[in-house]
């Protein structure tokens, strides 16, 4: 007797400890429910982030927001989804000058790649946004973009049986709301991580040799280095390695000399200050040789061009140009082998793995 029962008892601890494995509980404020963490990879040499507390990363919750990102129930007319803008080959960024929307009113800037979110504290060119949560229902909600009113987002997803089980899924939820809608889309947008580029290869290794080629090799040496050292002094402002861009909290807004008037007042159309005018987003390189066209307005269509502008054409008198540009006082007057050198090094940023994942792929 006492034998069966402890047999009992063992079977009944192996029972929970199986459904602890498959199911275990997600707690989100007081409410727990049964739902898979979901792990994010990256290199281990890459900097921590802090998750959001109160949106733990689960499979189920990750699936929601890959739907959602990928299905064009999202806009007015059910045309467009967040992946017609962010492709996924071009490092999720259009290769339209300026994104349409669904009425086919064009905005005014290129739409912006995504990978790595996490490590940003300002969104959009012009730094609008201080969270992805926050992000994410704009352009839902832009009229020259999906142009669909919360409201209905919400009474159409909840007409489909599909979105009822995946919300129940990722957060025990019968009703469909905005918060729970940004929340999947968070959840997807923060696994997207690029860390398979050449250049992390370079990073993981003692030796340098045959991970990039030399004229790449010679573009990062210029990348790094200030121009009292012969560099190219691209560091100061795309200098947060592995990502080449800004991810402090200050300082993510810079005017490098772009133009002498400002026809996108950019960060300042936002803060209102003097300061800000002509101040946009100093973008992560990541994947940028996928990424054209280039900078807020798609001014450039190559990187060639690019390095041109940064060799070349400068405004000096452009007002609030970043002081790391303007400390230089005169063009950087690169030679050929320069600039072709750091287009080189640019591209050892493409993580052709990450261009390809299955898992951000639409799951339709
Ligand atoms: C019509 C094209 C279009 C659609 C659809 C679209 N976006 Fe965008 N996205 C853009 C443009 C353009 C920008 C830059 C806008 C700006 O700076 O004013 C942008 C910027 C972003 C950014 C900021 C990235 C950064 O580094 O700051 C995120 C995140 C983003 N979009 C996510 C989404 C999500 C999620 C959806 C779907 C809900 C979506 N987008 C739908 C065009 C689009
Ligand atoms: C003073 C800060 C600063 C310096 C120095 C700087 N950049 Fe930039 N870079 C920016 C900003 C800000 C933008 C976005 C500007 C815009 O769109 O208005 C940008 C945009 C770019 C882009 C376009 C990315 C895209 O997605 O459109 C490339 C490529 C680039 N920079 C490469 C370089 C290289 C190479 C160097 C060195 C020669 C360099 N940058 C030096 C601030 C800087």
């Amino acid at each position: 007797m006492i034998r069966k029962i402890s047999l009992t008892a063992f079977i009944l601890v192996l029972l929970i400890m199986k459904s602890c494995t498959k199911d275990p509980l997600v707690k989100i404020g007081s409410d727990s429910f049964a739902a898979t963490p979901y792990t994010l990879v990256h290199q281990p040499w890459y900097p921590p982030f802090n998750l959001p507390i109160d949106n733990p990363l689960t499979e189920e919750g990750v699936m929601l927001g890959r739907m959602l990102f990928h299905d064009p129930i999202m806009s007015g007319d059910s045309t467009m989804s967040c992946a017609t803008c962010h492709r996924q080959n071009k490092g999720f960024s259009d290769p339209r000058k300026v994104s349409q929307g669904i009425t086919g009113e064009l905005g005014n800037r290129n739409a912006m790649p995504l990978h790595n979110l996490m490590w940003n504290h300002l969104f959009f060119w012009d730094g609008r946004a201080k969270s992805i949560r926050e992000q994410v229902l704009i352009p839902i909600q832009a009229h020259n973009e999906m142009n669909l009113n919360l409201f209905t987002l919400v009474k159409k997803l909840s007409r489909s049986p599909r979105y009822q089980t995946q919300f129940k899924k990722a957060f025990n939820t019968n009703e469909i709301d905005p918060q729970y809608i940004a929340k999947g889309l968070e959840q997807f947008l923060v696994t997207m991580i690029s860390f398979n580029a050449p250049i992390d290869k370079l990073w993981n290794r003692t030796d340098t040799l045959n991970v990039i080629d030399v004229s790449a090799l010679r573009g990062l040496n210029l990348f790094m280095r200030p121009t009292q050292d012969g560099g190219a002094d691209c560091f100061h402002c795309h200098s947060n390695i592995p990502f080449f861009g800004i991810t402090s909290v200050n300082g993510s807004m810079s005017n490098n000399g772009l133009d002498e008037v400002f026809t996108d007042k950019g960060f300042g159309s936002i803060t209102g200050r003097f300061e800000d005018m002509g101040k946009f987003k100093i973008p992560s390189l990541r994947n940028v040789a996928v990424t054209a066209p280039y900078m807020h307005d798609s001014r450039f269509s190559t990187l060639e061009e690019v390095i041109d502008f940064y060799s070349d054409n400068i405004k000096f008198k452009s007002p609030n140009l970043d002081v790391n540009i303007a400390s230089h006082n005169a063009q950087l007057n690169l030679n050929i082998q320069q600039k072709a050198d750091l287009v080189e090094f640019l591209k050892t940023l493409t993580d052709t793995s990450y261009l390809n994942n299955p898992a951000f792929k639409s799951p339709f």
